[in-house]
């Protein structure tokens, strides 16, 4: 099969866990007989920096042309300490959500038996999580109408969503319940906020189409509190843009690091595939960020854009071994005796792509 992927590695450690995911997809395209065209294009601070503008048309014209995006991080510290900055790189990512149309993010949360132990949270309370948020992306506070009064010393932002925004992205999390355990949670703050009770009626009117779908609906600050309760008693969860932003950084520390999960942001067409965590600057060009999330989003994109489900089978697999063997970095490192470098975790998985 021909592949043509869009490659956008980004800011801070984006380039070097790009690097070893890049090794990763081509030893497996290699084994299988694919083909793939990687197309590189620039994002966040490194495209403000060379062209004036964190997405750039021409990155656009590369994404569209492609059958799937793979990106790093997007994230600089020269633009979070100056609130004046007009030009931030985080507006290229909001930029490249919407004009891709991906209005679903797809946040996993999963324990590694060979980590439970590394997790913050007590070895009963996680056994046998296995949940996915699925946050709207494109809608709500992040992108409703903004700005200051009274002479500036008073600043708002609001949250807009209409019934078509709230039902395109329920349905994805109606068949995603059916491909699973049949259990939908419904995440709104349907006490207080208007936009939350046209969530809530929105998909209480979708139940009739999914019988078999069991859906719940609960309160965000009482997910927030039963996330680190009970983690394993939930499996596929709905919620807005905000609440998805906060609930799924909460839940990625679950599995033990955020430098673990992977995720998918879906829409009408072209799929993006990234790891959860951000540029992490501290750590940027010293070969010592974990790899392992944005591998695992190459294993998503092999199954979700491509339908190559062996493919990503066999990333996860291996990404297993690296964990059991202990062929891991710094971030997981007080589980085993030593700390591997980036690279060496990425020359490990392909080492074991046989
Ligand atoms: C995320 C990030 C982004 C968001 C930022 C970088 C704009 O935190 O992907 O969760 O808030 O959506
Ligand atoms: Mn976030």
């Amino acid at each position: 099969m021909q592949l043509k992927i869009a490659l956008l590695p980004g800011d801070g450690i984006g380039p070097e866990v790009i690097d070893q995911t890049v090794k990763v997809c081509n030893a497996v395209a290699k084994k299988f007989n694919h083909k793939i065209q990687w197309m590189h294009a620039l994002t966040g601070a490194s495209a403000i920096d060379a062209v004036g503008e964190p997405y750039p048309e021409e990155t656009h014209q590369v994404c569209i042309n492609s059958d799937a995006v793979l990106f790093g991080a997007i994230g600089d510290p020269r633009f979070d300490n100056d609130p004046s900055a007009k030009i931030r790189p985080e507006q290229g990512l909001l930029k490249m959500r919407q004009k891709l149309g991906l209005f679903a993010n797809v946040r996993p949360t999963f324990t590694f038996p060979s980590l439970i132990d590394k997790s913050p949270l007590k070895r009963e309370r996680i056994e046998g999580t296995d949940l996915v948020f699925l946050r709207e992306l494109t809608g709500g506070i992040y992108f409703g109408e903004r700005g200051r009064k009274d002479k500036g010393s008073t600043a708002f932002d609001t949250c807009t969503y209409s019934r078509e925004e709230i039902k395109r992205l329920a349905k994805k999390g109606f068949e995603l319940a059916m491909t699973r355990s049949k259990k939908l949670c419904c995440v709104d703050k349907a006490n207080v906020l208007e936009s939350s009770r046209l969530w809530r009626e929105t998909v209480q009117a979708m139940e009739k189409d999914y019988p078999e779908v069991k859906v719940a609906y609960e309160f965000v600050d009482a997910v927030a509190m039963r996330l680190v309760q009970w983690p394993n008693s939930y499996d596929v969860l709905i919620t807005e843009n905000l609440f998805g932003d906060i609930l799924t950084d909460e839940a990625s520390v679950i599995s033990g690091s955020m430098g673990l999960m992977p995720s998918a942001s879906i829409g009408e067409d072209i799929g993006l595939f990234e790891p959860i965590h951000g540029s992490f600057p501290q750590a940027a060009g010293k070969d010592i960020a974990n790899p392992l999330a944005t591998v695992l989003s190459a294993a998503m994109m092999f199954e979700m854009s491509f339908g190559l489900l062996e493919e990503g089978a066999l990333i996860r697999k291996v990404v297993d071994q690296s964990l059991s063997e202990g062929i891991v970095t710094e971030d997981l490192v007080e589980s085993f005796s030593k700390a591997y470098k980036t690279s060496e975790v990425g020359d490990y998985l392909v080492g074991k792509i046989v």
